[in-house]
């Protein structure tokens, strides 16, 4: 029997003085109950919480840990940096090198900045898409999550395809009515919202979306979408916070082709710690500060600690060839499992696969948008999570999540988990 008294002491504590619990709310358990586990190290595939309970983790920091926890080669590099001192405040060369780096294998991107979180990014990129189209209004895709920055923190009005109303207390109507709201894999909704604008100058889009679970984008939509954009004058804004580096080396240009005008990054970019960037064609780029017109700027932006953590992440990426076939051919050997189980209770799933990242939804019918995501049975989901955790699997505490992937991963660690979901499912079927 699992004990988890250190983790309820701990929230309870906790709850004193960081609102909820927690930095960041999805932390919190509050859509499957429960009590969050504190955790207390990161190995490999595992993460051990303060009772000593050991999970295999399909979190992974919510995707930056392509290597798994503490990948030894990752913590030299950190330590090295640190002993060299935190930050400066300066140009490093090692900014230089990572740029290259990320230019070397991303499509469409010419130049590319630095900054600490992927919010940060998006925010950046649409106020430069801004700029450089002139025109004020932008669309994002009910689902799609780029951050909490105002303009994104946007849902659709009553009826899809309107003016966007705020989705959080504090967004001001007037800053949502500039975020227009479309169905994702649905170009006739974003033909609908630039109509009903006349004043579009940028669309964002999460490629392969994973913060409604994971939804990849149809092959002619994503298509669709940069043609209208290139007729419309739009910059289009492919976020590939999540994507980029975890469905391919080449996030999601290798499943569709499509080119960003602008590109956003963060998550393995920085291996762990808090680094993002975006980046794109140079004409755009050049509008930034301190060559053009559009003001952006950060303290700790460029960290060299941060840095060099995310130049031994994708070096070590780039030395292992065949690294996202076998995450791949791991997540397709969990989803294939877990459907194997599901079927033999009698349990409606669907799973998706996308290079490292799974998702899977207690749901009847193939998840496509929002819509459908929205469908499925969340209450079950909290009680597969709440079984899963008991026995040692850590999956995110939201059915409309993704599952990582992560290079010390295997078949044998597939395998337990899989036979632990049939024995959750008969468990909860029972
Ligand atoms: C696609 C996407 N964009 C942007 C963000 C925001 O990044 P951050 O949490 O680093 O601010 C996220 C975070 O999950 C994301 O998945």
């Amino acid at each position: 029997m699992q004990t988890i008294l250190h983790s309820i002491n701990a929230f309870n504590e906790a709850k004193q003085v960081i609102p909820g619990g927690v930095n960041s709310p999805v932390r919190a358990f509050g859509s499957v109950g429960g009590t969050p586990r504190f955790i207390k190290e990161g190995r490999g595939a595992y993460i051990v919480d303060e009772d000593n309970n050991s999970y295999i983790d399909f979190v992974q920091s919510y995707g930056p840990l392509i290597l798994g926890h503490s990948d030894s080669l990752v913590v030299q590099a950190v330590q090295d940096s640190v002993a060299k001192g935190l930050s400066y405040g300066a140009p490093t060369e090692l900014e230089t090198n990572l740029a290259k780096e990320i230019i070397s294998v991303c499509e469409g991107v010419e130049k590319i900045r630095f900054v600490n979180s992927g919010t940060e990014a998006t925010m950046s990129a649409i106020r430069l898409a801004r700029a450089f189209s002139g025109k004020d209004d932008i669309i994002k895709f009910e689902g799609c999550y780029h951050g909490h920055s105002d303009s994104l923190l946007v849902k659709s009005g009553s009826g899809l395809a309107t003016f966007g109303e705020t989705s959080s207390k504090g967004v001001i109507q007037d800053i949502a009515k500039h975020t227009l709201v479309a169905r994702y894999n649905d170009l006739d909704s974003v033909k609908e919202c630039i109509r009903l604008s006349g004043n579009v100058g940028c669309i964002i889009i999460e490629p392969i979306a994973g913060n409604m679970g994971l939804v990849p984008s149809k092959k002619d939509f994503l298509q669709g979408l940069r043609e209208l954009c290139d007729k419309e004058n739009i910059v289009l804004i492919i976020d590939e916070v999540m994507s980029g580096f975890r469905a391919s080396l080449q996030g999601s240009y290798a499943f569709y082709g499509v080119k960003g005008d602008l590109s956003t990054y963060g998550k393995v970019i920085g291996g762990g710690m808090p680094l993002a960037a975006f980046g794109g064609r140079a004409d755009i780029m050049d509008m930034l500060s301190p060559i053009g017109g559009v003001y952006q700027a950060g303290t700790l932006s460029g960290n060299p600690v941060a840095v060099s953590a995310g130049l031994a992440t994708l070096a070590l990426i780039k030395q292992d060839v065949g690294l996202y076939e076998r995450l791949e051919s791991l997540a397709n050997r969990l989803a294939e499992g877990l459907m194997s189980a599901a079927k033999t209770y009698n349990i409606p799933l669907q799973t998706c696969v996308r290079g490292s990242m799974m998702g899977f939804f207690f749901a009847q019918e193939e998840v496509i948008d929002w819509n459908s995501a929205a469908k499925s049975d969340t209450e079950f989901y909290a009680k597969f999570h709440a079984k899963m955790l008991e026995k040692g699997v850590n999956f995110a505490p939201s059915q409309f999540e993704t599952s990582f992937m992560c290079k010390p991963f295997n078949e044998t660690i597939i395998d337990e988990v899989i036979e632990k979901a049939r024995a959750s499912f008969k468990e909860l079927k029972a």
